[in-house]
C-alpha cells in the first residue's frame, strides 16, 4: 500500500500543478493573444492590437504578472508613474504634477508664463521665480532681478552669461577671417 500513497503524494500536487498552470498559459500579462477573449485570466486585461499580448487596460496598470491593478489618483502613494491615474502626473512617491505644471482645481495645467492670468490660482501656478502679483485678478510677474521672456523669468547672471558667449563667439569669428 506504500506505492498507492507514494502515488497520491507525488502525482496530486504534480496534477493540480499542471491544471492551474495550464488555464493560465497564454492568457497571462504578456502572453500571445490574438484577441481579448485570450485574456480573460487577468481581470481587466484585453489583448493589444498594437503588442498582441494581454495587456492591463488604460484605466489599470500592471501590478504582478497576474494581476492588474486600479491607476492611483492624484497624492496617491506610487513606486512608478505608470501606476498614477491622471495626465501629467509622475511619481514622486505619491502621484503629483509634472515639474511643468500646477495643481488647478482638479487637473494638471502647464504652469502659467509672464503676464498671463493667474489671480486666485496663487504664486505657484507661475513659472520659476515668478509670482502672481495680486490674489484675485493678477498676472504672473518676474520676482525681482529676474527678466521675463515670453515662456521664463531668467536671471540677470543667466542674461549675462548669453551675452558674454555671443560675445566671445563674434570675437573667434572675427579672429578666424583674420586668420583667412
Ligand atoms: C485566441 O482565441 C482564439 C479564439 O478562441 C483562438 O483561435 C486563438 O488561437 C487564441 N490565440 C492565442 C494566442 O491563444
Ligand atoms: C497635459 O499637458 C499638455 C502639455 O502641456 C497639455 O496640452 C494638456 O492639455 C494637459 N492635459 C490636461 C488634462 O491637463
Ligand atoms: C506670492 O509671492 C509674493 C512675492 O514673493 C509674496 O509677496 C506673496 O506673499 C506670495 N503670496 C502667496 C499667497 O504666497
Amino acid at each position: 500500500m506504500t506505492s498507492l500513497s507514494t502515488v497520491l503524494l507525488v502525482f496530486v500536487p504534480l496534477v493540480v500543478f499542471y491544471i492551474s498552470n495550464a488555464v493560465a498559459i497564454g492568457t497571462l500579462l504578456d502572453g500571445a493573444c490574438t484577441d481579448t477573449s485570450n485574456c480573460t485570466t487577468v481581470p481587466s486585461s484585453e489583448c493589444s492590437t498594437t503588442k498582441k499580448t494581454c495587456q492591463c487596460l488604460s484605466t489599470h496598470y500592471k501590478h504582478n504578472s497576474t494581476t492588474c491593478a486600479p491607476k492611483i489618483g492624484y497624492n496617491g502613494a506610487c513606486l512608478a508613474t505608470s501606476q498614477c491615474k491622471e495626465v501629467n502626473t509622475t511619481c514622486q512617491t505619491k502621484c503629483i504634477c509634472i515639474a511643468s505644471h500646477f495643481r488647478d482645481s482638479s487637473s494638471c495645467e502647464p504652469l502659467i508664463t509672464p503676464s498671463k492670468s493667474c489671480g486666485a490660482k496663487g504664486n505657484s501656478s507661475c513659472v520659476d521665480n515668478a509670482y502672481c502679483n495680486h490674489t484675485s485678478t493678477g498676472f504672473c510677474v518676474c520676482g525681482v532681478n529676474f527678466h521675463a521672456s515670453s515662456t521664463s523669468c531668467n536671471s540677470a547672471v543667466t542674461m549675462a552669461v548669453v551675452e558674454i558667449s555671443t560675445l566671445i563667439l563674434c570675437f573667434m569669428v572675427a579672429y578666424l577671417e583674420v586668420l583667412k
